[in-house]
């Protein structure tokens, strides 16, 4: 693996474009929620990752979090269809409770759509999405989003929580990745 730079055509969000919407969101999430005493965030591992510890500085309600890592079957690489596999559960028993799920991304909807049916056989009092990236135009099945960082284009990007092969998670941009550069 190279350097990031190699793979990177464009940036696509800044870190002060992320990180101002972050706090926007996490304003109007400690709005809709103030009157709640359950709230838990739940991320979707491992690219929610960033999302969820930045939002979560600019939630100023009290709230727990818990992680969830999913598979999808048959999935390869970028591509996911159909139901998921838990790989590995949550904790926290989220009975009457009120959980918004941080993801870093929604593509075909697939992963959300599976995850929120599985969460909602376990009676929680309220369930919500709160993603940061939508590519809407790839959306093959219907998710209920009700909190949204951007709106991308179909294009496959990485950094800020996604993963080029597990590496650059860690880039506080998103970035379009160059396709003659790398083989997705
Ligand atoms: P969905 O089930 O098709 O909505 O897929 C969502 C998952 O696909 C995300 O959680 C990401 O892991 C992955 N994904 C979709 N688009 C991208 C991308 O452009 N870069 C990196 N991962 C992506
Ligand atoms: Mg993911």
């Amino acid at each position: 693996m190279m350097d990031y730079r190699y793979y990177l055509k464009e940036v696509l969000i800044s870190e002060e474009q992320l990180q101002q919407r972050i706090v926007e969101i996490g304003a109007q999430i400690s709005k809709d929620y103030s009157n709640s005493d359950s709230l838990l965030l739940i991320c979707i591992l491992r690219g929610g990752v960033l999302f969820l510890t930045d939002l979560m500085r600019h939630i100023t309600i009290p709230h727990a979090i818990d992680f969830m890592a999913v598979s999808s079957y048959g999935m390869g690489g970028r591509e996911s269809q159909g139901a998921v596999r838990i790989k590995m559960d949550l904790m926290t028993d989220i009975r009457d409770r009120d959980v918004l799920i941080v993801e870093d991304i929604v593509d075909s909807g697939h992963t959300l759509s599976s995850v929120m049916q599985l969460l909602s056989t376990r009676k929680p009092a309220s369930l919500n999405i709160c993603t940061l990236l939508d590519k809407e135009e790839r959306r093959e099945v219907e998710v209920p989003i009700r909190y949204r960082g951007f709106a991308i284009p179909n294009k496959f990007v990485f950094g800020y929580g996604l993963d080029l092969d597990e590496l650059f998670r860690n880039l506080p941009f998103v970035g379009v990745v160059d396709l003659e550069k790398y083989d997705a």
